[in-house]
């Protein structure tokens, strides 16, 4: 079986083992991702046993921690489907985020004895996930022009997780702790500039590729590094016309102003040189571990247009 499939059916027979219909019933909306963590685990750690639980741990909490964003985010459609707050309610919503992330934690513990580490560093990220995610929802009730502090979001948001999966899959493949900790930084990079496309992407892509609604951010006053960059490039009038615009239910012509802007200041080419030049330094940070497929999957993520 193909070793995606061998994590979902996990994540499935942790499902059931939990003799919960109701949890069983609500699971089924779910809907799976592009599996980047994984994908980042099967590579540096090869297919086993022990990978695989891994990855459906991480698979587990990033389930979980998308169940709760969508919530606070009140978005109603996710990879191309209605959002579980969509079709059961945000109750539902929160309820089956829990019971993913404590299962998920509770098949963490299995790799206690052999490698303690990897609870640890696992489950402190989950914690500066959250924080993340509390700094997110912060800096979104005002305009925010400060780039350090988005950046410090979403090194916290995004990268931490993926960050501790890339450490923990090198503590897998007996990797040295110097050569784990090339690893990690490969892992923070790769979080940093995916988050960063992302945010590039809900302004550029279309709502059939990215399976929700485009533009969603700053309608719901997430005010990410193109509208940053943009912010800076405007003389004090345009900053104004932006900053009113902001979290609003603005018109079209007002929303082609802002695209436009995008596009003519610069401010989506600039996010996407950082984004990778993140890349880039994810890579130089593995150069020496000869892992081609690491290479690429970073140069994907980057080129991807969902
Ligand atoms: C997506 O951001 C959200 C995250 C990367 C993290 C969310 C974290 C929490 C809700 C903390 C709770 C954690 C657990 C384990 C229950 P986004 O809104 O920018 O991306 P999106 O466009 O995909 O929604
Ligand atoms: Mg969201």
């Amino acid at each position: 079986m193909e070793a995606l499939e061998q994590i979902k059916e996990k994540i499935q027979s942790f499902l059931e083992a939990l003799d919960s219909p109701l949890t069983l019933e609500l699971s089924k909306h779910l809907q799976s991702g592009k599996m980047l963590r994984s994908k980042l685990v099967l590579n540096i750690a090869g297919v086993n046993e022990e990978s695989i639980l891994l990855c459906a741990v991480i698979e587990m909490i990033q389930s979980a921690s998308l169940l709760h964003d969508d919530v606070i985010d009140n978005a109603l459609m996710r990879r191309s489907k209605p959002s579980i707050n969509a079709i059961a309610g945000d109750k539902n919503a929160i309820m089956l985020g829990d019971v993913f992330y404590s299962k998920a934690f509770c098949e963490l513990v299995a790799f206690s004895k052999e490698y303690p580490q990897i609870p640890h560093i696992i489950s402190d990220s989950v914690v500066k996930l959250s924080l993340g995610e509390i700094e997110d929802v912060y800096l979104s009730q005002g305009f925010n022009a400060d780039e350090r502090k988005y950046l410090a979001m979403i090194e916290k948001k995004t990268a931490a997780l993926i960050e501790s999966t890339a450490f923990a899959a090198a503590l897998l493949a007996k990797k040295s702790l110097n050569d784990a900790k090339k690893f990690s930084l490969y892992g923070r990079n790769l979080g940093m500039a995916f988050q960063i496309i992302d945010d590039i992407l809900d302004i550029t892509s279309t709502q059939e590729k990215l399976g929700k609604p485009i533009l969603s951010d700053f309608k719901e006053g997430k005010t990410t590094l193109p509208y940053i960059y943009l912010y800076h490039s405007l003389q004090e009038e345009g900053k104004e016309r932006l900053k009113k615009a902001f979290k609003q239910e603005i018109s079209r012509d007002e929303m082609m102003w802002i695209l436009e802007n995008l596009k003519k200041s610069g401010a989506i080419t600039r996010s996407f040189r950082l984004a990778k030049n993140l890349g880039e330094a994810g890579i130089e940070s593995i150069s020496d571990q000869s892992c081609n497929k690491l290479v690429s999957i970073m140069q994907e993520m980057i080129d991807r247009d969902f």
